[in-house]
């Protein structure tokens, strides 16, 4: 089908922490080549996205640092949005759900389903914390997965095996807000019946899209549809959300994922007056560029409720990408395992481009890939300077050299056949790139752009044209098999500034630059032409477009992230023993075994060769004695003298370095592991009873 407009939506991200490289090759990246190569193309286009604001990640993270999900969202939505907009990543609009317009335009959307009749009311028995007043619904729960025994399994997935879940498949559930063991209590919500959409569904992707949709997209989404399709909740009961527009629903918002793809629509809303053609014209390709969590909300949900709705148009293609690994390992926000984008531009400044081109070549277009820096440092040193930069370079310093600084002219009547391959080679570059991007092959296609770029510094290898200067005193002649080599080196230069546009747009424009034309030059139809600089045309000296990244910096990166994971995980080990859940229950009988007693310290020494023993006399009122205590690291001998303490005065006598320890002084021990006496506010007589 032939199209006059496209529309791109690139996933909205949660505004609950900043973005990290594994977004960016997921999504974001390769739905910014696409955009740039189409605008190149001059085809009508947009490119909407925002901050997905909503949902439970966004309340749980207010929780924890102590303050509002607005505020956590208005902190992250400016950061994410820079990340973006300093990488290059051009949206037309960056939005967020979080707008009053969004609101609006999800909640008509979802008052025309009402109204049509399209949910289905239920009444069901939900987990309830009765602790924090609060149901439970999707990452406010969490148990053992069912499928693969992991115990941090959400309500709503299982981050280590994927599976979809819901909070009744959970062994084990508690409540991520406080611990506690849930209750059910019932509650109304409203269903979206996709049940109802198999059939649709069915003939829509399985018979209409096997061939054109990646074999990863399709694959999930025809197991989903062989499972069967069962309705879905698509309210909640919660204050943080786009609240439902109907009587009788106080307290009920929608379900974030209800919401968030309403997103898309809302941003080209308020992006365009012309909105209504790129959602609801049939010659409007609408292309989803999405991460593989994300595949059935974008192919089997917002699908059927664009379909049930009926005003709006369907995807044409959604081009999901599996993971991006780190060294190795899962990308990981919570054991902060993650490149993050702000402090990659920390660290690379004005080099957005390495990182870019680094995570296109080696993106997980098929399978999960793996980031290293090593292999970063690679491309960079070996591909981007060896290959790219050099070869620009060159041609610039030759053409300064043995051209007096411009464009030399083609003495067409010389050409041989290593002239004539390489004008094929920038001809065929073009059909290459271009088959490869409209395909979403975007590894091809930059593939094929630095294979340009390595063809060319093998013609100039084969020309030599510096060698066949030294031949001009004999041999003048010879200057138009310089011009020509150079003729052509600069076309080519200028053939690969249109064809790394979309996916080096800093790097093109340091191109430019240097070859004094304006962006126009960039237009895709003027790749493959032979024409771009015009002869005898000055041109500016060359200016480094790649530098080599050093051993130093690699091992600065590696090191850097083992440092935040481990600091991260000596965090969350805190955090557990600070809110170590109580122990399992016990009867009044089981506590009335324990004799406490008050004891006053008379004196204390360390055990010689142990590093923690500490030996006491204590004075219990009807004894004195002898207890072995591990807390020499915490407290200096003579400091604890005449100090009372609590005693479990019945313990087992015990020997430990062959000194006879009975009973026990009791500890508090806080997060950090510092220890405190458990003493008597108040002076009282040494073997008081504790009860
Ligand atoms: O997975 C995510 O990060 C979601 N916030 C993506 C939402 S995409 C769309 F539906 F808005
Ligand atoms: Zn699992």
């Amino acid at each position: 089908m032939d199209y006059n407009r496209i529309l791109v939506t690139a996933a909205l991200p949660y505004a609950n922490g900043p973005i990290h490289i594994g977004h960016l090759a997921g999504c974001f990246l390769p739905a910014d080549i696409y955009v740039r190569y189409q605008r190149a193309q001059k085809r009508d286009i947009k490119f909407v996205c925002g901050s997905d604001e909503h949902g439970v990640p966004i309340t749980i993270r207010a929780r924890k640092e102590g303050t509002t999900p607005q505020a956590i969202v208005d902190k992250y939505h400016k950061m994410i949005g820079d990340s973006f907009n300093d990488m290059g990543i051009s949206f037309d609009i960056y939005s967020r759900t979080s707008s009053k317009g969004h609101h609006e335009t999800a909640q008509a959307f979802f008052k025309k389903l009402y109204d049509d009749g399209i949910f289905e009311e239920k009444e069901t028995e939900q987990f309830y914390d009765e602790e924090a007043k609060a149901f439970l619904a999707d990452r406010y729960i969490i148990g053992t997965c069912p499928v693969c025994g992991n115990e941090n399994a959400y309500g709503d997935q299982c981050e280590k095996c994927g599976s979809s879940l819901s909070p009744e498949q959970l062994k084990n559930p508690h409540s991520a807000l406080s611990s506690s063991i849930p209750v059910k209590k019932k509650t109304k919500h409203w269903y979206f019946p996709l049940n109802k959409y198999e059939d649709f569904l069915k003939e829509w992707i399985v018979e209409g899209k096997k061939d054109e949709w990646k074999s990863n997209v399709y694959g999930q989404c025809k197991s989903w549809l062989d499972n069967g399709l069962q309705p879905r909740a698509m309210t909640r009961d919660s204050n943080w959300g786009v609240p439902v527009p109907l009587p009788n629903a106080e307290g009920k918002v929608m379900y974030v994922w209800f919401d968030a793809p309403i997103g898309y629509i809302s941003a080209t809303k308020e992006l365009t007056p012309q909105w209504a053609d790129y959602w609801q014209k049939e010659d409007t390709k609408l292309v989803h560029f999405i991460g593989k969590d994300n595949i059935v909300f974008h192919c089997i949900i917002f699908p059927s409720m664009l379909k049930a709705h009926g005003d709006f148009i369907l995807p044409d293609n959604v081009p999901a990408n599996e993971f991006l690994n780190i060294e190795g390992d899962k990308v990981s926000t919570s054991r902060n395992w993650a490149v993050w984008v702000h402090e990659y531009l920390k660290d690379f400044p004005e080099q957005q481009d390495i990182l870019r081109y680094v995570l296109c070549a080696n993106a997980p277009e098929t399978k999960d890939n793996d980031f290293t820096w090593k292999d970063f440092q690679d491309r960079n040193n070996s591909e981007l300077v060896a290959i790219f930069g050099n070869f620009v370079n060159r041609t610039f310093v030759l053409m300064h050299k043995l051209c007096e600084g411009r464009v030399p002219p083609l003495h067409e009547d010389i050409l041989d056949e290593q002239d004539k391959a390489i004008i094929q080679a920038i001809k065929d570059a073009k059909t290459y790139v271009e088959q490869n991007i409209e395909n979403y092959k975007f590894r091809d296609a930059l593939y094929e752009v630095i294979d340009l770029a390595r063809k060319g510094n093998k013609y100039m290898q084969e020309k030599e044209p510096w060698i066949v200067a030294k031949t001009l005193a004999d041999n003048p002649e010879n200057q138009m098999k310089i011009d020509n080599c150079m003729h052509l080196c600069l076309q080519l230069t200028a053939n690969l500034a249109i064809l790394a546009n979309p996916f080096m747009p800093f790097t093109t424009q340091k191109m430019l630059h240097m070859m004094k034309v304006v962006d126009k030059m960039l237009e895709w139809e003027n790749a493959g032409r032979l024409d771009l600089l015009k002869v005898k045309y000055p041109l500016r000296a060359p200016e480094l477009l790649f530098k080599k990244i050093e051993d130093e910096q690699v091992k600065e990166q590696v090191d850097k992230l083992h440092e935040a994971s481990a600091a991260s995980k000596q965090q969350a080990e805190q955090e557990t023993k600070s809110s170590a859940p109580v122990k399992e229950e016990i009867v009044f009988d089981d506590f009335a075994k324990l004799d406490l007693r008050v004891g006053t310290i008379l004196h204390a020494e360390r055990v010689p060769k142990t590093d923690k023993l500490m030996k006491i006399e204590l004075d219990m009122g009807f004894e004195k004695r002898t207890v072995v205590s591990g807390i020499a690291q915490h407290f200096e001998a003579e400091a604890i003298i005449g100090k009372q303490v609590t005693v479990v005065a019945n313990l087992a006598p015990r020997k430990m370095k062959g000194i006879e320890s009975k009973g026990m002084i009791l500890m508090a021990e806080d997060a950090d592991g510092k220890l405190v006496f458990v003493s008597p506010v108040q002076q009282t007589a040494p073997g008081s009873e504790v009860r």
